[in-house]
């Protein structure tokens, strides 16, 4: 939800808009309505342009430009459309503060008109504007720029993430509040970015700003400091992604690639979490955490239907749990108490909502755990514990391979939470990775995409565990074909959306051969009666073939794992429709990866 960038070479650099729009490269999944750059040399150079990153990379001058600072920025649009105007970065009247932010400033219209009665023009509609402005007045009352960007981040509310160049200082000034940041070491150069996949190509070595720093980078280096101005001493961290894991290796798509990483994301996810010999799960990250009362879990999208999966699997294993839309989890509201373990599942770790909803699980004394992709994410640092799910970047904004090392934590945390394991149990999170990987060498999803690719809508039923997964088919199909699609709980097609049924709205079918399989083969006869085409994804071909139309066939597995076998098969018949459409697979209409504001 908007990616900022900044940069600072060793020494002037002529390549500085290379490696700004490099960066932007490695951000646009956080927004690509408008993308934008300022150079800060003697003076201010800004470049930026309506529509995705290309479109600035054709508008930017085909010559070397010297700088010996910038600032970058990748826009999804809140406040204004995307249009030139809008595109970030935002400058002051002189034209020498140039300002990037990712979030939302929620006083931006008291501030507006408190700068527009003091003379100051407006270009935009945007909220980030107001910026630049109350820098410039600070420096017009004789502040340096340090002091007047301080001054200028002490006005804001709300959450926000910014970047400036002025043209007199040397290097970028940022500060954090409650939008991610984090700053890259490089031989190079100083890097600064909304997350790492921005400078990746140039180090891993990284440090996580917290809420309230601010930070300095410039050619002698890095100076973090706190609200009262005090500088602050943050560790350096290595991040573990290489670049060839964050870049297409040849894919057309990035969803492509993610799609085909799972049987790696999944043994990444288990490694040294398994014992068959004593048939247990050890996660070392929650050692301390013990067998909680009852269990819920908080997240949004795909996160949420993991986190409906988790909740079956904890309910199985005598926990009571509850998975909740984190927009909707309301603590005050739900009983909560020091005995309640509170999940929150988030690939990002930043989602602006599940973390709301986190803030409110703290406040209200449950135990809270981040179970998330993202090492230093604001998630897994205000939460009392953090669980990695080890997926490697996932940059196509459509989640795909965190969905599946989701479920496998997930699965594994309910078994070490519990103490229920069996060796058997053990045995098959182990085979996930062959199965999945058998699964995309011999799928026929490009077939059956193509054989429906004219439908009006699809539909996705499962039952049991196979019911979360329903939902996120047919999340994963709106999402990237733009086309109608909706998931139901199976028994749920008679109380209404049967009425939708025909024979031009391909249903799905989930079927599991060890559970519900008499009742969602009654469920499939409902809707092949009314002449739709049923595809059953199941890992029992033999007792569906003749009830179906078409079949897409998994490893058998126990039905505690089948949604993780079976949403492969999903995922690539939404990228067959998806692609046979000629949809924008990666980067989808109106959607952005990391959603930033509630
Ligand atoms: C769909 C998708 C979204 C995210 C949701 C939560 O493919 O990616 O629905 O799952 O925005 O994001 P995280 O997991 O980062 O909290």
């Amino acid at each position: 939800m908007c990616g900022i960038i900044g940069y600072t070479p060793a020494q002037t650099d002529p390549n500085i808009l290379d490696v700004l729009l490099d960066g932007l490269s490695g951000l646009e999944y956080r927004g690509y309505d408008s993308a934008g750059v300022a150079i800060a040399d003697s003076s201010l150079s800004v470049y930026k342009r309506n529509g995705e990153l290309s479109e600035l990379e054709a508008a930017v001058p085909d010559r070397p430009v010297n700088g010996q600072a910038g600032i970058g920025h990748t826009r999804w649009s809140t406040h204004g459309p995307p249009t030139d105007e809008n595109a970030h970065p935002h400058t002051d009247c002189n034209g020498s503060v140039a300002v990037v932010h990712n979030g939302i400033i929620e006083n931006y219209r008291d501030l507006r008109e408190e700068l527009e009665a003091a003379g100051h023009e407006f270009e935009s509609e945007t909220d980030t504007e107001v910026v630049p402005h109350l820098i410039e007045t600070s420096l017009e009352q004789g502040a340096d720029a340090e002091t007047a960007f301080r001054r200028a981040v002490d006005r804001l509310e709300g959450n926000f993430a910014v970047a400036a160049v002025c043209s007199d200082i040397e290097g970028v000034l940022a500060a954090r509040h409650r939008s991610p940041l984090v700053l890259g070491i490089g031989d190079d150069g100083y890097h600064l970015a909304s997350d790492v996949p921005a400078f990746l190509d140039h180090t891993d070595r990284v440090v996580y700003l917290q809420d309230g720093q601010f930070a300095k980078i410039c050619p002698s280096g890095i100076e973090i400091t706190d609200e009262s101005g005090a500088v602050v001493d943050m560790p350096v961290k290595t991040v573990e992604w290489d670049p060839e894991e964050a870049g297409k290796s040849g894919y057309d798509h990035y969803m492509r690639k993610e799609i085909n990483e799972q049987p790696r994301a999944i043994r990444n996810c288990l490694r040294g979490r398994l014992s068959e010999i004593d048939r247990a799960v050890s996660i070392d990250e929650i050692d301390d955490l013990e067998r909680p009362e009852r269990v819920q879990l908080i997240s949004c999208g795909t996160s949420y239907h993991a986190s409906l999966y988790a909740a079956r699997l904890f309910r199985d294993r005598g926990i009571p749990a509850s998975a909740f839309h984190a927009s909707e989890y309301d603590a005050d509201a739900i009983p909560i108490d020091d005995e309640t373990l509170v999940i929150a599942v988030t690939q990002s770790g930043e989602t602006a909502d599940t973390l709301g909803a986190l803030r409110d699980a703290n406040r209200w004394g449950a135990e809270t755990l981040a179970v998330t992709n993202v090492v230093g994410s604001s998630v897994s640092r205000e939460a009392d514990h953090a669980m990695y799910i080890r997926a490697g970047p996932e940059i196509s904004v459509a989640a795909t391979k965190t969905f599946a090392s989701q479920q496998a934590a997930l699965a594994m945390l309910s078994s070490a939470l519990t103490g229920e394991c069996s060796r058997g149990f053990v045995e098959d999170l182990r085979a996930l990775p062959d199965q999945i990987q058998s699964i995309l060498d011999r799928s026929r999803a490009e077939e059956v995409a193509r054989d429906y690719i004219d439908s009006d809508a699809y539909f996705f039923i499962g039952r049991g565990y196979g019911a979360p997964v329903a939902l996120e088919g047919a999340l994963k199909m709106k999402e990237i074909t733009y086309k109608h699609a909706e998931g139901f709980p199976a028994g749920e097609l008679k109380h209404g959306p049967l009425a939708l049924v025909s024979e031009r709205t391909p249903v799905f079918a989930i079927i599991s051969g060890a559970s519900n399989q008499e009742k969602m083969i009654g469920n499939v006869e409902e809707v092949a009666s009314r002449k739709a085409p049923v595809i059953a994804v199941t890992d029992s071909p033999a007792a569906v073939e003749h009830h179906v139309d078409d079949l897409l066939r998994i490893p058998e597995t126990r039905p505690q794992l089948l949604p993780i076998l079976a949403n492969v098969q999903l995922q690539l018949v939404s990228y067959w429709v998806a692609n046979q459409l000629g949809r924008s697979i990666d980067k989808p209409r109106n959607l952005a990866k990391s959603v930033t504001v509630e």
